[in-house]
């Protein structure tokens, strides 16, 4: 039997449905919420009970994006859409799941694309994604238009290819034809929440990597709109992450089995759902996640500024809340690049080469015998902000093996990280407990490579699930299963194990560390002329 309430008479209804208990008649109530992140592999839809235990999730791999030049990034925004419905559906059977046992559904995503749509809501043109480093050219212009500082001040942010405006204004400047017909612009979960919908809204935390808006204030920025000359009706409507931001149409419902008029919230960036799933919600704790890109993420009170702007200070999933974030843009891509590149054939264990390579890497001691790894496989944001920035392996010898280099390409990603934290400490970012996440998590290794280089205990946790989870989390506030979105991190988050700094290793990585900060400004003169 399925009952509707009006909670607290806000106007947004909560879906009961009263379902038989496993011993005697008993009914008991279950709610559901679910979470979708759209990433940039596939769309992961996630099903999650008021116990926050997950009970269903499936994930729909995406067309890769296209590069058609050096640094260009390009998705289809349709397919994101496909990924999603076949997602939602495959999840909610997975689950063995009604959708009117949904009661609310809340997102995240792959930051700083650009979504382009014309006056019917057609796509115009394939969106440029967050990889996307192409607008050299409209960051330095748009620099000098507003001066440096003072863009600082407005979006606590420099500009980068990465951040969605420059992608605009490449778009007016490359393809005059194509922005002509531009009505509305929005970020890449915002167009599947707008085929859910057809409500264009975004959050002001995945708003924050455009560089349109003022993150002190949470708004658009008329100053930055201004210089840029974008049209504000063409953005959407902002709101805090866990707010109701519009509910699933008729059509929405049809092509993904929810049900008409569940409400949705406005969701979150993939940084600050993932951030906001292991309980990165209020300062002192510090997130270090090694996916494809590493993050080091720290909640803050206020807009915490970098003055070298090394660092992304953008609006959190918690309102009234901030973040700061050192990006490493080739993390576990590193380990997966000399994967692909060196080991086809090689693997012994095919259904899990990683454990293969990090138990030969476990053979060599700290430090891997002076070996040094440079991540920058894709140019480097934080700290060099410089998407020209080359990889290196330093310091070969003829003793070498490959267990040195895997372990060598592990401590480089973690040194890398290392830079994120050495800024948090100048900017006095208080930095009181590590929690890991993504591959960096999983393997012991990296675990205790991490711990050894950042010379302090870190923490694993139960369940790490990703941005869907953090997106599951923002559904559930929605849904007032919990009151807050810091009630939800303290009910949902626990840790399961802690690991400490070896004191023989603390100082062999101080030293590599220290050897490490030295390459890229010898490399620089060779690769960047
Ligand atoms: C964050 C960033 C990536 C993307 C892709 O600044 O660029 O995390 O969101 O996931």
């Amino acid at each position: 039997m399925t009952t509707a309430i009006n909670i607290h008479g806000s106007g947004v209804f909560l879906l009961i449905v009263r379902e038989e208990g496993k011993n005697s008649g008993t009914e008991v109530m279950q709610m559901y919420v679910l979470g979708v992140d759209v990433g940039t592999g596939g769309t992961r839809a996630l099903i999650m009970n008021e116990q926050s235990r997950i009970v269903a999730s499936a994930i729909e791999e995406h067309e890769a994006f296209v590069s058609p030049n050096i640094g260009w990034a390009e998705q289809r925004p349709e397919d994101w859409w496909r990924a999603t419905k076949l997602a939602i559906r495959k999840a909610l059977a997975n689950g063995e799941l009604r959708g009117e046992q949904i009661s609310c559904v809340g997102f995240s995503g792959q930051m700083h694309g650009a979504v382009m749509l014309d006056n019917s809501g057609e796509v115009v043109r394939p969106a440029l994604i967050w990889c996307d480093v192409r607008t050299e050219k409209q960051c330095k212009d748009l620099t000098e238009r507003i001066g440096g500082e003072l863009l600082i001040r407005l979006t606590c942010n420099r500009a980068l290819p990465n951040f969605t405006l420059t992608k605009l204004l490449w778009t007016r400047e490359n393809e005059p034809e194509n922005w002509t017909r531009v009505r509305s612009i929005m970020l890449p979960k915002d167009y599947v929440r707008f085929r859910l919908t057809g409500e264009r809204a975004t959050d002001v935390a995945d708003a924050s990597g455009t560089l349109m808006l003022d993150v002190a204030k949470r708004d658009w920025s008329s100053e930055v709109l201004e210089a840029g000359q974008i049209d504000r009706s063409i953005l959407p409507h902002l709101y805090e992450s866990t707010e109701i931001c519009g509910k699933i149409s008729a059509a929405g419902a049809a092509d993904t089995g929810l049900v008409v008029g569940t409400p949705v919230v406005a969701g979150a960036g993939d940084q600050a759902a993932g951030a906001l799933g292991m309980g990165i919600a209020r300062p002192g704790s510090v997130s270090a996640t090694i996916g494809t890109s590493g993050v080091v993420f720290a909640a803050t009170d206020c807009p915490a500024l970098d003055p070298q702007g090394r660092l992304h200070t953008f609006c959190h999933a918690v309102p009234s809340r901030w973040h700061v974030m050192g990006v490493t843009q080739a993390a576990g891509l590193s380990l997966r690049w000399f994967r692909d590149r060196f080991m086809n054939g090689y693997i012994e264990d095919r259904r899990n080469p990683y454990e293969q390579l990090t138990a030969e890497a476990s053979t060599v001691a700290a430090g891997a015998d002076g070996l040094l790894w440079v991540p920058y496989l894709m140019g480097e944001r934080t700290p060099h902000l410089d998407p020209n920035a080359r990889g290196a392996l330093i310091g070969l010898t003829a003793s070498h093996t490959r267990a040195h280099v895997v372990r060598a390409i592990m401590e480089g990603v973690a040194f890398s990280l290392k830079d994120s934290f050495t800024i948090f400490h100048e900017m006095n970012v208080p930095v009181t407990s590590i929690r890991l996440g993504g591959g960096g998590a999983r393997s012991i290794l990296w675990r205790q490579i991490q711990a050894d280089v950042y010379a302090h205990e870190v923490e694993v946790l139960e369940a790490e699930e990703g941005a869907a989870f953090g997106a599951a989390i923002l559904a559930g506030v929605g849904a007032k299963i919990w009151p807050s979105a810091d009630a939800a991190c303290d009910s949902v988050v626990r840790v399961r194990d802690r690991v400490q700094p070896n004191d023989v290793s603390v100082p062999v990585m101080a030293a590599n560390y220290a050897a490490y900060r030295r390459i890229y400004p010898a490399m620089k003169s060779i690769f960047c002329a």
